[in-house]
Order: structure tokens, then C-alpha cells, then sequence
């Protein structure tokens, strides 16, 4: 006989109160993509020994978000508050753990710490840290506290409790409180979630799948990633809601290659939740029956889309199809299906457990609750975070993020992937809502946000963009294939000093046929370089009609130029330019050489930079930045000295 939510959860509680309420010092390690590349697995396995020598106990978790700080820590102490210290080398592991176990560990680990996350005598708390301080943390509730590989961690934090709850429920009944709670897609679109999953509800069955959207293909974008490395339980809870709600009784969780850990973290999650009978066949005693299974995509971007993404599933080719008919009536294998993202999914749990009016306390009428944001680019903090919508760009970014290094402004951002275009820095005042962003002609898109400063040209990094749209086409209507190649044509050429007059009413007509692509990939194509001609206008004319490059960022309108041929710093540079571009100078020439006897006074003609091998890789300025300067290639003289 199956056990009863109840029980399960007691059990739960038990295994996982070590972990809950340590008796002994307990070291929480963020395990996850972003601490692993700086080393947190080097500094695990530097911690194993030491941890036991020292009688602490050593946990694994997910990300508190804090990715600058990154590899990052906690330690809690019976009886005392949990403090978060971070970056901890691994090669500073034994310094930083006798310090942080010290009587006073706001003086002995000064050094590594960030604040304590509950209090701890003595010690800043996290809440008056900038980047945390405006957070709510209701998705992220869990993260970087539970063992993400352990279900009893995620139970005893109250994980199942609301697919307990559902089962109970009339599925009607599910899909009006998803309604009720105004939760829209978190994938970009905000279409409201309860209301796709009526559309599955009334759809004829009896084979109905739910699809989790967790290809995340913008650049920028890990809200997905943290989501399932974090906290895998509170996504398959949420899909298992789902399926409760719509009849649907199997569903894909569709995850891109890139994404390893988050793969791996999730077929475990997976394994025990079948274990416990929470998926499966008779859910909780139940006659509710629900399984997942994962699929992994290759990383193309247009398996995102969800029609790409449902021939992916089915095995085929990624390539998205006309709609109608949508999911609902003609999804996975001809079925009647249901795509929502993966923090779509996550949101249901805590809807389902605290209701739609407590969901709407945060947030704004348009797009209620909160919203996870992974913010990157010229930021001192960046990281991921959750905040409520309707904050201002300006605190997420300039607040939190800590906006650009010092001594640089801020240009511009680029919300919403390589498809959501750009806005200047006047509109980091606008509020993190949907409307707002679309109204400017932007989407504010799944939850990634770069911004970019004074060094950063607008022009070079839209032509990033619509490269990528056009790598990323599926090839399948030639008028977004062809239609991102022309464009990206016209970028290029501005970039290269050969810009003409009529570009820009090229620009526009390329944006106009792009609107007869067949899917939503080759029409949001020309966003970015629409926010390059409405905002970053006087810039784009600058390409065209001086071949130049205010910013001295477009590798094709700018050159190296030595200032100081004779440069240790320089080189000791010229090993390492990749393309052997750091060169001799051109002796002088031999009608002005000297004499035979005076030949050893005569100074070398020292280094200079071949242009033609020059690929602009910036690693000659970073390690002689007195010796070499970039300035306007068509522009600046050919030699400085
Ligand atoms: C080219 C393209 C790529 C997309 N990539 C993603 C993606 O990586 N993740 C995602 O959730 N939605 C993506 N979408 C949106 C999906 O088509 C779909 O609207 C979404 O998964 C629905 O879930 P939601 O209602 O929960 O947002 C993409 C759309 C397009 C046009």
C-alpha cells in the first residue's frame, strides 16, 4: 500500500533534520554550473578531509545566485545563524574553514565574507546586501539551502505538498486558481498558463502530454538552468499539477545538451520521485497517474520555439511549423499537448499551496507575482535573482547588479535574447513588466538581462545578434533564412567602413519581409536592429557616413597601434598574439643606414602590429595597455611614433 503525503513527509523531515537544524557545523557548497567554473569542485574535494578532520558536516546545494562571488559557501553552526562567504579559492579551503569556525568569524573571515543569511551575532545580515536586499524569494526560496539531489530535503521543505493538494481537486477547478492568479508564460509570451491548460482540459483525450520548456537558447539566460540544478522537485511538481489539471497523463522535459548538471540533477529528481510514488502510476494512493520523461535537445535555438520543439521531441528535424493548429489541438505525436516554460511550471506549486490572492501580493495587474532575472554583461554583481514585477530596471541593474565597473556609463541593455532588441540607458527607469517593454518595441523576454556600457559598440553588437538569428534559422522558409543573411550582409559592410546612404532604407525593407516569415524566429529577427535605428540612431550614422566607431568597438573600423615599439610589456605580448600579428618593425631603409662601424648605436626599430593579421582579440592591450592604443582604422595615422 502506497504511504500518505503525511507520512511521506514525516519521514522526510526526519532524514533531512541534520540538514534543517545541524547539531554539529554544517558546510553548504554551491554545486552548480556557475560555481563549478570557478573551481567548486576543486574546492569540494579540498573540503572532504577537512570537513571531517574538523567534525563539520558537508552538504552540496544549489545557488543562492550569487555568481560573481562564485566559488561561495555557507557555514551554519547548532544555535547560531547560517553565514554565506564567498569566493573561497580551493587553495584557501583550510585558511577559510579555521577562520570561519573561529569564535569570531566576522573578524577572522572578514576576507570571505559576504553576510549572514539568518542571524548570526556579530555578523551583517544578507538583507542589507544591495544585491539581495529588494530580492522575494519564493521560487529561489529553497535554492542554496536544500540539497538539490536529496528528495527528503525538498519534502521536508514542503515539496508535494500542493501536487497532494491538487490531487483532490477538480481539474477544472486547478486550471481557474492558475487562472485566478494571473500566472502568464514565463517563456516570454505571459500568456496566461491556466488558460492554455483549459484549452488542453477540453481537448478530446484519452492521450494528452505536457511539454516543460527548458531549452533556454538566449544568450544571457539561465533562469532555467539555476531552476533545475537548484530546485529539480518544485518543476516536476508543477508539471505533475499540470497534469492533473488538464487530463494529461505524460509529459517530455525538453533540455538542451548544454546543460549537464541540470540534466543530470533532474533524471535523479526524477528516479526518486517515482521512488517515493509521487509520479508514476497511482500517485499518492491516488488514481491520478503521472510520469516525465527527459529529452535532450541538441542546442538549436529554434527548438524553442514550441512547434521546433515538439518535432524534436517527436524525433524529428527541429523546425518550427505554421500555426494553427496549436499544441492543444495537434502537439507531441499528433496529440493534443501543452508547452509552458520550466518557471512557468515552478510557479504552480506555490499557488496551489498558498492560493492566488498571496501570489498576487507581488507583482502588478498586468504580470502578477515575481520574476526570476539572470543579469549579466558590464555589471560589477552579476548573478541570478528573483524580484517581484514591476521593480524598476534601474534597481535590478544599477541597484543590485551594481551597474557597470567604475569609471564606465551605462549604453544600453538587451532584454529578452538575441530576438528582444535593444534600449538605451534612458530606459533602465522602466518598470520590469511586460507592457512597458513592448511598447518600446522590445520584449522583455524569459528573464535575461545584459546590459551593456560606453566601451560596447551598438552597431557591432547588433549585428552579434541578427548573426545569430540568421546561424540559428532552421533554413526552412527562405524568407527568414535569406531575409537574416541580407541583413546581417548590410550590418557588415557598415561595420567595415562601407556603409552607404540607402542602407537604412534597406534595413527597413529587410524588416518589412521579415514580417512574411513563416514562425515568430525570422519576424522578431530585425528587434535588434529596429532598436539600433530608434535608439542608437546617431551612432549607426556615424558607421555610415564618418567609418568610424564612437565607441572604438567595431573590430572592422578600428586598428592596433603601437605607441611604444619598444615595450617590454609588448614583448613579452608577442608569444602569446594568436595570430602572430605583434611584428618587427621594417628595418630602416639601407640608404639611411649608418656606417659599418656605427651600426651597433643604431637603436632596433622594435614592434608594431601587421593589420592584416590583426584580429582585434584585445590580448596585446590587456598586457602592454601603455604600448598599443585602438584607434579609428580609416582615421588615425598608420604609425604613432
Ligand atoms: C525562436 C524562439 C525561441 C524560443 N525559445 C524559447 C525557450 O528557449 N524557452 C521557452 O520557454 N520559450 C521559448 N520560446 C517561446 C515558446 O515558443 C513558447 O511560447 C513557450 O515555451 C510557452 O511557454 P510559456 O507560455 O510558459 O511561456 C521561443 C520562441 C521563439 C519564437
Amino acid at each position: 500500500m502506497s504511504s500518505s503525503y503525511e507520512e511521506i513527509r514525516e519521514a522526510a523531515e526526519l532524514a533531512a533534520a541534520p540538514r534543517r537544524a545541524p547539531e554539529r557545523p554544517l558546510l553548504r557548497v554551491d554545486l552548480s554550473t556557475s560555481s563549478i567554473a570557478a573551481e567548486a569542485d576543486r574546492l569540494w574535494e579540498a573540503l572532504v578531509p577537512l570537513c571531517a578532520e574538523r567534525g563539520v558536516d558537508l552538504i552540496r546545494v544549489g545557488t543562492l545566485g550569487l555568481s560573481w562571488l562564485q566559488p561561495v559557501v555557507e557555514l551554519e553552526r547548532p544555535g547560531a545563524g547560517a553565514v554565506v562567504y564567498g569566493p573561497v579559492p580551493p587553495a584557501e579551503a583550510a585558511e577559510f574553514l579555521d577562520a570561519a569556525l573561529s569564535a569570531d568569524p566576522a573578524e577572522a573571515a572578514a576576507r570571505w565574507l559576504i553576510g549572514a543569511r539568518t542571524p548570526e551575532a556579530g555578523v551583517p545580515s544578507l538583507d542589507a546586501h544591495p544585491f539581495w536586499a529588494p530580492q522575494e524569494r519564493r521560487l529561489m526560496r529553497s535554492m542554496g539551502v536544500i540539497d538539490p539531489e536529496s528528495l527528503d530535503d525538498a519534502i521536508a521543505e514542503g515539496a508535494y505538498e500542493a501536487l497532494d493538494r491538487a490531487i483532490g481537486m477538480e481539474p477544472m477547478a486547478i486550471c481557474d486558481l492558475v487562472l485566478a492568479a494571473g500566472v502568464g508564460g514565463r517563456g516570454g509570451g505571459g500568456f496566461p498558463a491556466g488558460q492554455k491548460w483549459k484549452f488542453l482540459l477540453g481537448a478530446p483525450g484519452p492521450t494528452k502530454y505536457l511539454v516543460c520548456n527548458a531549452d533556454e537558447g538566449d544568450p544571457g539566460a539561465f533562469v532555467n538552468r539555476v531552476l533545475m540544478e537548484s530546485d529539480p522537485h518544485l518543476v516536476i511538481e508543477g508539471m505533475a499539477i499540470a497534469g492533473k489539471a488538464t487530463g494529461a497523463e505524460y509529459g517530455f522535459i525538453y533540455i538542451r545538451d548544454e546543460y549537464p548538471l541540470a540534466i543530470a540533477r533532474m533524471e535523479l529528481a526524477l528516479v526518486q520521485a517515482r521512488e517515493r510514488g509521487l509520479l508514476g502510476e497511482d500517485i499518492l494512493g491516488s488514481d491520478f497517474s503521472f510520469d516525465l520523461e527527459i529529452t535532450r535537445g541538441a542546442g538549436s535555438y529554434v527548438c524553442g520555439e514550441e512547434t521546433g520543439l515538439i518535432a524534436s521531441v517527436e524525433g524529428l528535424r527541429g523546425m518550427p511549423k505554421i500555426r494553427p493548429p496549436f499544441p492543444a489541438q495537434k502537439g507531441v505525436f499528433a496529440e493534443p499537448s501543452n508547452v509552458n516554460n520550466t518557471e512557468t511550471y515552478a510557479n504552480v506549486p506555490l499557488i496551489v499551496r498558498r492560493g492566488a490572492d498571496w501570489y498576487r501580493q507581488h507583482g502588478t495587474e498586468s504580470d502578477p507575482g515575481t520574476k526570476m532575472f539572470s543579469i549579466s554583461g558590464a555589471l560589477v554583481r552579476p548573478g541570478i535573482l528573483e524580484v517581484p514585477f514591476g521593480m524598476g530596471m534601474d534597481e535590478l541593474l544599477l541597484g543590485c547588479g551594481g551597474g557597470p565597473p567604475e569609471g564606465r556609463e551605462p549604453k544600453g541593455i538587451q532584454p529578452g535574447g538575441p530576438l528582444g532588441g535593444l534600449l538605451p540607458a534612458s530606459d533602465l527607469r522602466l518598470k520590469l513588466e511586460r507592457p512597458p517593454f513592448t511598447e518600446r518595441g522590445v520584449l522583455l523576454g524569459s528573464g535575461g538581462l545584459i546590459l551593456f556600457d560606453d566601451r560596447a559598440s551598438a552597431v557591432d553588437l547588433t549585428k552579434y545578434f541578427s548573426e545569430f538569428c540568421e546561424d540559428e534559422s532552421c533554413g526552412r522558409c527562405t524568407t527568414c533564412h535569406g531575409g537574416s543573411q541580407r541583413l546581417v550582409e548590410v550590418l557588415e559592410r557598415i561595420l567595415h567602413g562601407d556603409g552607404r546612404a540607402e542602407d537604412l532604407e534597406r534595413i527597413g525593407v529587410i524588416d518589412q519581409t521579415l514580417q512574411n516569415a513563416n514562425c515568430l524566429h525570422g519576424q522578431f529577427t530585425p528587434y535588434a536592429v529596429r532598436g539600433l535605428v530608434n535608439y542608437f540612431r546617431s551612432e549607426l550614422d556615424v558607421h555610415i557616413e564618418q567609418r568610424r566607431d564612437p565607441a572604438l568597438a567595431a573590430p572592422g573600423l578600428t586598428r592596433y597601434l603601437v605607441t611604444d615599439p619598444h615595450s617590454a610589456e609588448l614583448a613579452g605580448a608577442r608569444p602569446l598574439c594568436p595570430t602572430g600579428a605583434i611584428v618587427d618593425r621594417a628595418a630602416p631603409p639601407a640608404d639611411h643606414a649608418a656606417e659599418e662601424g656605427e651600426r651597433a648605436e643604431i637603436e632596433p626599430a622594435g614592434l608594431t602590429i601587421d593589420d592584416a593579421r590583426c584580429i582585434r582579440c584585445d590580448v596585446c592591450r590587456e598586457l602592454a595597455p601603455q604600448a598599443v592604443r585602438v584607434v579609428d582604422r580609416f582615421l588615425a595615422p598608420l604609425e604613432a611614433v
